[in-house]
């Protein structure tokens, strides 16, 4: 395919938060261009952002529905082919669903549903269609998360003990969902979020960073959901007992009225022969601690020699030189980087590699809302341990 791919957004308006980011991170390496959108719920919006975007006025459509079925009626060097969904919680299944149906890859945001059956029935859709759903767990693109990932892989830690993450947010210490804050009111309301707040919104990005980096799989929970906004009609802080599948124990702790944290995602990793840290804040330093050994600080873009070389998953996801500073934005634009390879690889007959294929697929997306589900029959119940089901 000697072309760039072509993107369709639904959601990502001049009202949203998140969709400009998509952009940013689909445009960074030209393999992807903007072709067409339903892009707010307000239809002004959506036809004053597609002309801020220079989407052509015709392919600026009303609505998601509208926007996928007329788009699968172009001819096949026109039409889109993949959509970004970039909407509240609840209104990302439909969308994925209708656009798997009628022939395009996805790209949607996490929580990829409001319910593990919604996720399961986009699981066999895109087991039945062969299209690729990526899922936009933003802390998995970052390459010292993928030298930590490889480091745990080839045994450099021994066996896994204990995993902690903890993802502390400030922003919701006040009733801002009704105060004028539009991305507070829908994701504070139940039916438009889901079944919790705190966990749907980041502490399924703390359950992904936990088992991405670890290569094991949660296998029971005990939950303590707490709303701690008075008049808030969802959980804002949470603290998860973890166990794995190998018998190693975790810690998840995802709050969002932890005052005056920004965005401090962290993942403490050990294993029989030492443990890893990394940190969102800090996104280009791994952590190395070994017994008997003086710490190690690893750094992104580094050629180091032998036994210190980075991995080829963070090399693949580097983009400059040590020293210069690489974040979210890179982190986002290498999902959708990998995804477009995988995508492209598909359509030309052939195998992407293992470092293209490294993105959160629809399978995360069960996984997470099975976590979502668990950490609420759990806090709801009376049982010590909740079993993880799928
Ligand atoms: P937002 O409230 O800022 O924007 C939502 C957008 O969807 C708006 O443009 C709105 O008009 C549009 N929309 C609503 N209904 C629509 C419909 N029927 N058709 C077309 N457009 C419609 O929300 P935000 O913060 O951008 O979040 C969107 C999604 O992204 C959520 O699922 C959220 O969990 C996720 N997110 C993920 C992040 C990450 O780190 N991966 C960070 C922030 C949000």
């Amino acid at each position: 395919m000697k072309r760039k791919l072509r993107m369709g957004m639904v959601g990502g308006g001049n009202d949203a938060f998140i969709g400009a980011v998509h952009r940013i991170a689909a445009f960074m390496d030209g393999k992807i261009e903007l072709v067409c959108g339903a892009f707010s719920i307000d239809p002004q919006i959506s036809k004053q952002s597609g002309e801020d975007l220079f989407v052509a006025p015709e392919r600026v459509y009303l609505n998601y529905e509208e926007m996928i079925e007329k788009e699968s009626l172009l001819p096949e060097g026109e039409r889109m082919d993949f959509v970004t969904i970039v909407t509240p919680n609840f209104l990302h299944f439909a969308p994925a669903k209708l656009a798997l149906e009628k022939g395009f890859d996805v790209v949607v945001e996490k929580p990829m549903t409001v319910s593990v059956e919604e996720a399961k029935e986009l699981q066999e859709t895109v087991e039945r269609t062969g299209r690729t759903l990526c899922l936009t767990h933003t802390y998995s693109g970052y390459p010292m998360v993928k030298q930590a990932k490889a480091m745990v892989k080839e045994g450099h830690f021994g066996k896994i003990r204990k995993i902690v993450v903890e993802y502390p947010q400030g922003w919701l210490s006040r009733l801002s969902e009704r105060e004028g804050n539009a991305g507070a009111a829908w994701r504070a309301d139940p039916k438009r979020s889901g079944k919790s707040l705190v966990m749907g919104d980041i502490g399924t990005h703390a359950a992904h960073l936990a088992e991405y980096v670890s290569g094991l799989k949660i296998q029971e929970l005990c939950a303590d959901l707490t709303t701690f906004v008075e008049g808030r009609l969802l959980d804002d802080d949470g603290s998860v007992l973890l166990r794995f599948e190998n018998g190693a124990k975790g810690v998840l702790m995802a709050s969002q009225i932890s005052a005056g944290e920004e965005n401090a995602v962290r993942i403490r990793i050990y294993g029989e022969k030492g443990g890893l840290e990394w940190a969102n804040e800090d996104p280009n330093n791994l952590i190395i601690k070994m017994l008997d050994q003086p710490r190690q600080l690893y750094r992104t873009g580094n050629a180091y020699a032998a036994p210190y070389t980075l991995s080829s998953f963070a090399t693949h996801n580097t983009r400059v030189p040590a020293g210069h500073p690489e974040g979210l934005l890179e982190s986002f634009a290498n999902i959708y980087r990998n995804f477009a390879a995988t995508v492209t690889a598909k359509r030309e007959g052939k195998t992407p590699t293992a470092e293209q294929q490294d993105f959160p697929t629809v399978y995360d997306g069960v996984r997470g809302m099975a976590f979502i589900d668990t950490v609420v029959k759990n806090n709801e119940g009376t049982e010590k341990w909740t079993k993880f089901v799928l």
